[in-house]
């Protein structure tokens, strides 16, 4: 049979490492799909710049247009990143009848909805697992896999460069500007590095998983996102005394109220294997009424691992070119018109423990005024730590870890901490999160 003919658009770091899976891998791909695939067309911006890939056999083109409107092209692969032209070309790729295979997590989490009903109407696929967790089969794992359950709740650490950020910051003692250079220079990091630290990207990944497993429409405007930038290493290690490690951590759970849906630093246990999953490498535990508790880990990002998902997803389409498109896995794990309206709960609503540190005058009645605010908010304290002051200064840090509270009664404890003539600066505040079964 014929190989499949695709179209690849952008020759980056995913790009790149997608040709090199599929030209070192030929053989293995083909007895896997049936038939052959090949890149016959690719985009990119500079054609003389070095390319990671060998492009030779490859009609190469600056304009995406080129490959997108090219007949003989059933698959378009899209690897440009973005939410603008990304989005102008697969919608046109759809348009054409072709299949589309993106890891653009951005593109997916903000315009999945139109673009899989566009995609439905068009009886074609749109393949999207290498946009969550990179190498990990996270997508297919929830999607399939687990399709007899009930997803309760799943937790994940979903961005490969903050974690890797927060483990040298642990480990080595690096600072942050340094990790997150070395990040860039390993193709870790987004175009835009401030989506990986403010955590935009573990929030568009944690919204398609969330679309997944609850079959809910993909709402990335309700996700509450919080980044690791103001995370100092005095937390990192405050927080391992307390027999916990900081983890960006995106989870989100099916409450009675409405699903929880947060993207912030989460001190979590350190006993948990989760909590151990270091540098780039990425995990997501995800909690089933019938399978309990399960764990996917892998490498979060980099050009191998990210293309093994682009190449599984290329494989997924090349078996179904000949299928009925009515009797496909559908695009969110659910059949589109069993979609849920469950509402996202509002932050505000979210019930979970507390890691608190201030600074706070070394002074008789400090501490009792503070467990006094939290006190009168029902808020209990499991431990607490005082340090001594460092030599010449008057302030000593205090560190807190409460039991669960509603985050609006925090709020409202933090701000008249705050308010207090002998607590210095803001108080730094880190969620916690036992992840038990
Ligand atoms: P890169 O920046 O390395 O690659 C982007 C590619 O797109 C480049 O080859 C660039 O061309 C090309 N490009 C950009 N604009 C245009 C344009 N107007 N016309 C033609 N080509 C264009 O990005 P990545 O490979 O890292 O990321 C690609 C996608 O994969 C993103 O959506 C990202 O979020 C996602 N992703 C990335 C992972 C990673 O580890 N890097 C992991 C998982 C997902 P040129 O090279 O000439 O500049
Ligand atoms: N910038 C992303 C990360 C790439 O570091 O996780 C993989 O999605």
């Amino acid at each position: 049979m014929e190989p499949v003919k695709a179209g690849l658009l952008g020759l980056g770091t995913v790009g790149g490492g997608t040709v090199n899976v599929l030209r070192r891998n030929a053989e293995e791909i083909e007895r896997r799909a049936g038939r052959g695939i090949r890149i016959t067309h690719a985009a990119a911006r500079d054609l003389d710049k070095p390319r990671i890939c060998d492009t030779t056999g490859i009609t190469l083109t600056t304009d995406p247009q080129d490959v997108v409107s090219n007949p003989d092209i059933q698959i378009v692969i899209e690897l440009i990143g973005g939410d603008g032209l990304a989005k102008d070309l697969v919608m046109q790729a759809i348009e054409q009848g072709k299949h589309v295979v993106t890891a653009n997590k951005a593109l997916i989490a903000k315009h999945g909805n139109e673009i899989f009903a566009a995609a439905q109407k068009k009886g074609v696929m749109v393949a999207f697992e290498a946009a969550v967790a990179g190498g990990i089969p996270i997508i297919k794992a929830i999607r399939e896999g687990l399709a007899g359950n009930q997803i309760q709740w799943l937790a994940g650490i979903i961005n490969g460069t903050g974690n890797f950020i927060l483990t040298e910051m642990r480990d080595k003692g690096r600072e942050f500007e340094d990790v997150l250079k070395e990040a860039q220079e390993l193709g870790y990091a987004e175009a835009d590095p401030t989506f990986d630290v403010e955590g935009i990207d573990a929030a568009h990944k944690l919204t398609i998983l969330s679309s997944i497993a609850f079959g809910i429409p993909l709402q990335f405007e309700a996700t509450y996102t919080e980044g690791i930038s103001n995370i100092t290493r005095e937390d990192v290690a405050y927080a391992e005394e307390l027999g916990y490690r900081i983890k960006h951590l995106g989870l989100t759970r099916r409450t009675d109220k409405g699903v929880e849906l947060r993207v912030h630093p989460t001190l979590i246990p350190e006993r948990r294997l989760i909590a151990n999953v270091d540098g780039v490498m990425n995990a997501v535990l995800v909690m089933g009424d019938a399978v309990g508790p399960t764990l996917y880990y892998g490498a979060g990002a980099g050009d191998e691992p990210t293309a093994s998902a682009v190449v599984a997803d290329l494989v997924d389409v090349a078996r179904v070119l000949t299928s009925d498109p009515e009797n496909r896995v559908p695009h969110l794990a659910f059949q589109p018109d069993a979609i849920s309206d469950l509402p996202i709960l509002d932050m505000e609503a979210v019930e979970t423990a507390y890691y608190l540190r201030m600074q706070a005058e070394d002074k008789p009645g400090v501490l009792a005024e503070v467990t006094r605010i939290l006190g009168d908010r029902d808020i209990s304290i499991e431990a607490i730590i005082q340090k001594e002051p460092t030599e010449g200064s008057d302030k000593a840090n205090v560190i807190l870890l409460t039991h669960v509270v509603r985050e609006s009664k925090m709020n409202e404890a933090i701000e008249k901490i705050e308010a207090m003539k002998s607590i210095h600066g803001d108080v730094t505040r880190i969620r916690v999160e036992s992840l038990k079964a």
